[in-house]
C-alpha cells in the first residue's frame, strides 16, 4: 500500500504526509503553467535503479529551465529513499517533481525569494502484468509529433504526450510512436523507440533536442555493446519499422517491451524477437541498484 508523499514548498519546509491529503497551492506554477520538471525511476527490490543517471538528468533539466534545486543532491537522495521505505514499495516507480513554486500568476519568473516546490511519491507496479507484456509484446500506433522543440528536457508539460497516449489506448494499443515532418520516428509518448534489422543491427534515433535522453535507452545501448550487437544511432522511417525483423521500446517503468504490431500490421511474425529478449535480460543485469541507506560522508 503506497500512502505517503513528500512535499516541500512555500508552506512546508518538507514533510511526509498522507498521499490522499498531500497538496500544493493553486498558485503553484506547475499547476498554472506546467513550469516544472520531473523524473521517474524504477524501484527494484526496494532500491532505486540507476539513481545516479536519473539525478544527473534531473539536474540537467533544472539547469535547462533555470529552476532552483529545492535541496542538495544528498538531501534529495535521503528523501527519495525515505519515501520508498515509508511506502514499503519493493517493485514500482518513484516519481519526483520540481516546479518554480507558488506565486501571484505572472508568466515571467517569480521573485527570487519564491522557493521551488518538490513533491515525491512512490507507486508499486503489478509485476505479473508487466511480465505478461514482456512475454506477449505490445502494439503501437503512429501519430504526428506535435510537441515543442526541446523534448530533451523532462518537463511536466506533457499535453501532446497525454493526447497521443490516449489515442493509443483508444486504438487498443500500448504506445504511440511519434513521427517528425520527414516521416521518421522520434520516440514514443513516454518511451524511446527502436528497431532491429535482419543482420541484428539495432537502430535508435540519436540524442538531440528531438527526444528525451532515456535512462533505459542508455542502459540498453550499454547492453548492446557488451553483447557485441551492432548499433546505428540514426533516424528511421515508419516504413523501415514495419519491415524490420523486430521492434521494441524502452522506459524506466518496464525497461524494454517488444513491439509486435504497428498501426495494426504485425512486425515480422507478430511475436517478441530474440534480440529484444537478450537485450532486456542483459540490461536488467547491468543496472545499478542503490542501497537502501546512503553511506555516511
Ligand atoms: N517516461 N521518452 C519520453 C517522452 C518519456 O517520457 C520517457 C520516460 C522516455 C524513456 O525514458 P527513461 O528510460 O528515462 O524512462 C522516453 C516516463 C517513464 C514517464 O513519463 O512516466
Amino acid at each position: 500500500m503506497s500512502r505517503i508523499a513528500f512535499v516541500k514548498d512555500a508552506l512546508s519546509p518538507g514533510a511526509y504526509v498522507p498521499r490522499s491529503r498531500a497538496g500544493v497551492s493553486i498558485e503553484d506554477r506547475g499547476f498554472l503553467f506546467a513550469d516544472g520538471i520531473y523524473e521517474v525511476c524504477e524501484i527494484r527490490n526496494g532500491g532505486l535503479v540507476d539513481e545516479q543517471r536519473h539525478l544527473e538528468r534531473y539536474e540537467s533539466s533544472l539547469r535547462s529551465l533555470r529552476l532552483k534545486a529545492p535541496m542538495s543532491r544528498r538531501s534529495l537522495q535521503l528523501v527519495l529513499r525515505e519515501t520508498v521505505r515509508r511506502n514499503k514499495v519493493q517493485n514500482g516507480v518513484l516519481y519526483f517533481q520540481v516546479t518554480r513554486g507558488a506565486s501571484r500568476r505572472d508568466h515571467a519568473f517569480p521573485p527570487a525569494s519564491v522557493s521551488p516546490t518538490l513533491t515525491v511519491f512512490a507507486t508499486p507496479v503489478d509485476v505479473a502484468a508487466r511480465d505478461a507484456k514482456v512475454a506477449s509484446g505490445v502494439e503501437v500506433i503512429t501519430l504526428p509529433d506535435e510537441r515543442w522543440a526541446r523534448r530533451d528536457i523532462k518537463s511536466v508539460s506533457l499535453l501532446p504526450n497525454v493526447l497521443a497516449k490516449q489515442a493509443a489506448q483508444d486504438a487498443g494499443a500500448y504506445e504511440a510512436w511519434l513521427l517528425d515532418a520527414d516521416g521518421n520516428v522520434t520516440e514514443g509518448a513516454s518511451t524511446n523507440a527502436w528497431i532491429v534489422m535482419d543482420d541484428e543491427t539495432i537502430i535508435t534515433r540519436p540524442l538531440s533536442h528531438d527526444i528525451l535522453p532515456g535512462i533505459s535507452r542508455s542502459i540498453v545501448l550499454e547492453a548492446a555493446r557488451h553483447l557485441q550487437i551492432n548499433i546505428e544511432e540514426r533516424a528511421f522511417t515508419i516504413a523501415e519499422a514495419r519491415s524490420a525483423a523486430e521492434a521494441f521500446l524502452t522506459s524506466s517503468s518496464a525497461i524494454l517491451l517488444p513491439v509486435v504490431g504497428i498501426d495494426g500490421s504485425v512486425v515480422r511474425d507478430g511475436t517478441p524477437g530474440p534480440v529484444a529478449h537478450r537485450l532486456r535480460a542483459y540490461a536488467s543485469g547491468i543496472s545499478q541498484i542503490s542501497d537502501a541507506h546512503l553511506p555516511s560522508i
